[in-house]
């Protein structure tokens, strides 16, 4: 076998994430890597930090992206806050919930289920419940953004109704970051993790994170040890703390960080509120031409995500079949259903840089000849057609 250079095919990222990477993302990557304890890159540690200060809409001094992917963000969270004996009440709507109820598990908590239907945002009255019947609950931890259903919950709401009964919070926002509003001060949010693949438009494997306080002084106060060396913030914050006195604690992914850096600049030349209003309208013009087609979204209205489109499969089609068609032909992937959903929904990702008016008719008009070449039972021809009109409005 001969094996040389690897070279990716060029394809449009509209699953759920990884995302489309900007080319000014791609090419602070490909600047020479320097030291990890180089004063230019410590500089550059303190302008991510304020960065991600700024995306987390948030004061926090221990605020900065954990060398790994999203899961070791959700990982840092739990094996910090949560000690042996623990309450946690998780509320689970999809597949990343049950993650969270394996960590609290892991470390010696026991999780308290809130279960809500795959598709529907968390039930704050269920919660409200389940901290009546469990007065020992610590921790309350959800998904801001379900990304396994596109499926958007009140963190305002939720975050309210946990501190009413003394708990920290733990957040997920890897797929909502930069993506929908997300306020970690206003809201009050104790611990939130975020991935760098999603709504950020950077390469994958660095997540993003914040704690409050209260939540540092809960770590601070922990009666045990915590029990990951990698991810205990006791340690890491002697790398990525205040102060010209930097401690080895491991070597950083300094070009991936570049990428970050990149991005998160990009977002901030944008701002927020535009990012988040174009993630809105490139939603609504897709929408648009989803339901031309004759096709219907899984979550209710007021509960969507406008970066993650569900929508269901026609009747008689199969997944993997327009999926291999879309890749095959036009180089576009969109992503298939988790769990239960498996085979029935298709995941239209609307992320970060790929959040765009030209990806959105490309996709609509992809998806349309895809299906009508397969007799699907599709409105053939309307769904681009649609698209243009939302946008017009
Ligand atoms: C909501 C949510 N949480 C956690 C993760 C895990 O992130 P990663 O795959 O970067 O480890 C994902 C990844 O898709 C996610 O969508």
């Amino acid at each position: 076998m001969s094996i040389s250079s690897f070279h990716p095919p060029k394809r449009t990222l509209m699953g759920p994430g990884p995302s489309d990477v900007h080319p000014r993302v791609l090419a602070a990557m490909a600047q020479p890597t320097i030291g990890h304890l180089d004063p230019a890159f410590v500089a550059m540690m303190d302008e991510m930090k304020e960065l991600l200060r700024y995306a987390f809409q948030t004061n926090n001094t221990l605020t900065m992206p954990v060398s790994a992917p999203g899961s070791a963000g959700m990982e840092t969270c739990f094996v910090n806050l949560v000690e042996p004996g623990d309450t946690v009440i998780v509320c689970r709507n999809g597949v990343f919930g049950g993650r969270m109820k394996e960590n609290v598990e892991r470390y010696g908590g026991t999780a308290v289920m809130v279960d809500d239907a795959w598709g529907s945002a968390v039930d704050p009255n269920k919660l409200s419940d389940a901290l009546k019947a469990n007065p020992k609950t610590r921790i309350v931890a959800f998904v801001h953004a379900e990304t396994s259903t596109g499926a958007l919950s009140d963190a305002k709401t939720l975050v309210e109704i946990a501190h009413r009964h003394g708990c920290l919070t733990i957040v997920d926002a890897v797929t909502s970051l930069g993506g929908v509003p997300l306020r970690v001060d206003e809201w009050g949010i104790d611990a939130i993790y975020s991935g760098s693949q999603k709504c950020l438009s950077c390469t994958p494997g660095l997540s993003p994170v914040s704690f409050s306080e209260r939540a540092v002084e809960a770590i601070k106060g922990r009666k045990t040890r915590v029990p990951s060396w990698f991810l205990d913030l006791n340690l890491v914050m002697g790398y990525w703390g205040a102060g010209a006195k930097r401690a080895y604690h491991h070597t950083a992914p300094i070009n991936p960080l570049y990428g970050l850096h990149e991005a998160l600049v990009m977002l901030r030349e944008e701002g927020l509120e535009n990012s988040w209003a174009r993630h809105r309208r490139n939603h609504l013009a897709l929408r648009a031409g989803i339901e031309a087609l004759g096709l219907t979204f899984v979550v209710k209205e007021a509960d969507r995500l406008p970066q993650l489109n569900a929508v269901t499969l026609p009747a008689g089609v199969d997944d993997a079949t327009v999926r291999s068609a879309l890749l095959n032909e036009y180089n576009l992937e969109i992503g298939a259903g988790l769990g239960d959903m498996a085979g029935k929904i298709w995941r239209i990702g609307l992320m970060g840089a790929a959040s765009n008016p030209t990806n959105v008719l490309f996709c609509l008009g992809a998806l349309d000849a895809v299906l009508s070449g397969l007799g699907a039972p599709v409105q053939s021809g309307a769904a681009v057609a649609a698209a243009r009109a939302a946008y017009a409005l």
